[in-house]
C-alpha cells in the first residue's frame, strides 16, 4: 500500500484535514484513512461535515464507479483529427448501451472539441495531462489504461497509432496506450493519402499483430473540399456496436428456435380434499435442466409438480399438481423438438379418492384402492404424428439401475434414459449432487454412458451439451 505523506498536501487540505480530524477526535493520519473508507463504500458524505475552505480544489466529479459498479467502462481516447466532434456522439452511443465513459483528449483534441463539451457528455472528469499533479498522485495513467474493460481510440490519427505501433509515451494518451492490459479499439480518421501512405500501412500492420482491434476507415467525402477516399472515421453507431461486441461478446445459443418441454418435480395425488400421496423428489434436477435449455437459447416450458423452488428466469412454467394434470399440460405443449421428462410421477393415484375429508370411525381404515395412473414417457414416445424428435426420459430406480433403465428404454420406446440411483444412501432425492448413467441407441446396441458424481446443475449442462450435439448431428426438424 502507498503511504501517504501528509505534509506534501496543498496546505488548504491540510487545514481541512486537521479541522475534521479534530472535531472528530482522530489522528491525521487516521481521519484519511475514514474518509477513503468511506469513499470507497460509496457515501457521499466525506467532504461534507465541515464546510470546505473556500480555496479548496472542488473534487472531481464522482462517478457512479464507486457506489454500483457499471456493467462496462471504457476509457475513450480522443484524438486530434476533424472527426473529433462525431466522438461527442460516440459519448452518448456508448452511454445509451450502458457503457461508463472516461475521456482523454490529445493536446491536438482539444482544437477541435472542448474539455467541458466532453466532460458534460460524459459526466465524467476529462483528463489531458499526462504531468497533471491532481490526478497523478496515485499514478492516474495508470487507472485510466486499466480501471477499464476496453481502450477506444476515435478518431485515432496517423500520429497516435505511429505513436502506439513504435510504443511512445510521452503524452497521457499514448503513456495510457501504452501502459493497459485491455484490448484496443482504434477507429482511424484521416485524410487518404495520410490512411495509404506507406509508414501509415506499415504501422497499420504492426498494430494488428499486436493485436488492435480496428473499425473503419470507411470511404467518402473528407472534410478537405473536393477529397474523397477510405479514411472517413466510422460512424459513432458503428464504433460503439464494435466496442459493444468487445465488450459483450454474443454467448453462443445453440438450441436458437428449438422448443423443449420439461417435466419436473414430484406429483401429488389426491387421497381426499386434505390428503396426498407423493413422493421425495425435490424437482431440482429438472429446474436445471430447464435452465441449462434457456441458456442455450431454446424456447422452454417446463411443467412442474409441486416443488419449493423459484421459477427459472424466460422459462414459462406451468404448475400442476397430478400425474393427470401433467399429461395434460405436456400435451398441450406439443409439438416441440424435445421433451425431457425429469419429472417423478406417481404410478398410482387413489381410485376413490374422497370428496370429503375422511374421518377416523369405528369401522377401520379407510380402503384406498390404487390405480395406474397415465404414462407419459410411454404416451409422448409412442405418439404418431407430434412425437418429439428427441424424447428423454428419466429412470429413478433403488436397485438393478442400469438393468431396470435399458428396460424402460426398449419398453418406453424414447431415446434416451438418465439413470439415476435414487436408494436414501445415495442423497440424490432432495440432495444437490446426482449420478447418473445415460443410456441410448448407439447402431442398433443400447450404451450406456456413466458420468462422475456432479451437481445437478453440472448433469443438466451436460446433458443440454448431449442434446445440442444430438441436435447438431441429426438436424431435428423444427417443430410446427
Ligand atoms: C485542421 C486539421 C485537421 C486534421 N485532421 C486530421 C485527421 O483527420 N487525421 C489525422 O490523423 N490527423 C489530422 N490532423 C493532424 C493532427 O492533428 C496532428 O498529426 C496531431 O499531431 C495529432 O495529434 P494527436 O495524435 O496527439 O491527437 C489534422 C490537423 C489539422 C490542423
Amino acid at each position: 500500500m502507498a503511504s501517504l505523506t501528509i505534509r506534501k498536501l496543498d496546505e488548504n487540505v491540510k487545514t481541512y484535514l486537521r479541522l475534521r480530524s479534530a472535531k472528530n477526535r482522530r489522528s491525521v493520519e487516521e481521519e484519511v484513512r475514514v474518509i477513503l473508507r468511506e469513499l470507497i463504500e460509496g457515501r457521499e458524505e466525506p467532504l461534507t461535515p465541515l464546510a470546505a475552505p473556500p480555496d479548496v480544489a472542488a473534487p472531481a466529479p464522482t462517478s457512479q464507479r464507486t457506489s454500483a459498479l457499471p456493467e462496462a467502462s471504457v476509457t475513450l481516447i480522443i484524438g486530434g483529427g476533424i472527426a473529433a466532434y462525431k466522438s461527442l456522439d460516440l459519448i452518448r452511443r456508448l452511454k445509451e448501451r450502458r457503457i461508463e465513459v472516461r475521456c482523454v483528449l490529445t493536446k491536438a483534441a482539444q482544437q477541435f472539441v472542448t474539455s467541458l463539451a466532453v466532460s458534460a457528455l460524459s459526466h465524467e472528469r476529462v483528463y489531458t495531462d499526462l504531468f497533471d499533479p491532481q490526478s497523478e498522485f496515485d499514478a492516474g495513467h495508470i487507472r485510466l489504461a486499466r480501471d477499464c474493460d476496453l481502450i477506444v481510440v476515435a478518431p485515432a490519427t496517423a500520429d497516435l497509432m505511429a505513436k502506439m505501433a513504435h510504443g511512445h509515451a510521452d503524452d497521457l494518451a499514448s503513456a495510457i496506450l501504452l501502459a493497459t492490459n485491455r484490448r484496443i479499439l482504434l477507429a482511424p480518421a484521416m485524410n487518404p493519402l495520410m490512411w495509404n501512405n506507406a509508414a501509415t500501412r506499415r504501422n497499420v500492420a504492426q498494430l494488428q499483430r499486436d493485436g488492435v482491434v480496428l473499425i473503419g476507415p470507411n470511404s467518402g467525402e473528407m472534410a478537405e473540399a473536393g477529397e474523397a477516399g477510405v479514411g472517413r472515421m466510422s460512424e459513432a453507431i458503428e464504433i460503439a456496436a464494435a466496442a459493444e461486441r468487445l465488450l459483450r461478446p454474443p454467448v453462443p445459443r445453440p438450441l436458437a428456435g428449438k422448443r423443449v418441454l420439461i417435466t419436473a418435480g414430484p406429483t401429488h395425488e389426491p387421497i381426499d380434499p386434505v390428503r396426498y400421496i407423493a413422493n421425495r423428489s425435490s424437482g431440482k434436477q429438472g429446474f436445471a435442466i430447464a435452465a441449462a435449455a434457456q441458456a442455450a437459447g431454446a424456447e422452454v416450458i417446463l411443467v412442474s409438480g409441486p416443488v419449493d423452488l423459484d421459477d427459472p428466469d424466460g422459462v414459462t412454467v406451468k404448475h400442476v399438481e397430478s400425474a393427470r394434470q401433467m399429461l395434460e399440460h405436456v400435451q398441450a405443449s406439443l409439438p416441440v423438438d424435445i421433451a425431457i421428462f425429469a419429472a417423478a410421477v406417481a404410478d398410482w393415484r387413489v381410485a376413490n379418492e374422497g370428496e370429503q375429508k375422511l374421518k377416523k370411525t369405528s369401522a377401520g381404515m379407510p380402503p384406498l384402492q390404487l390405480v395406474e395412473n397415465p404414462d407419459i414417457l410411454a404416451t409422448i414416445s409412442k405418439l404418431i404424428g407430434k412425437r418429439p424428435p428427441l424424447v428423454i426420459g428419466f429412470a429413478a430406480e433403488t436397485e438393478h439401475l442400469i438393468d431396470n433403465a435399458k428396460s424402460k428404454l426398449q419398453r418406453k420406446g424414447c431415446d434416451w434414459i438418465v439413470a439415476n440411483d435414487v436408494s436414501p444412501a445415495t442423497g440424490v432425492m432432495g440432495g444437490d449432487r446426482n449420478t447418473v448413467h445415460l443410456i441410448s441407441r448407439k447402431n442398433g446396441e443400447i450404451a450406456v454412458d456413466s458420468w462422475p458424481v456432479m451437481t445437478k446443475e453440472q448433469v443438466a449442462t451436460e446433458l443440454i451439451a448431449h442434446v445440442v450435439k444430438s441436435v447438431a448431428d441429426k438436424s431435428l426438424e423444427p417443430a410446427s
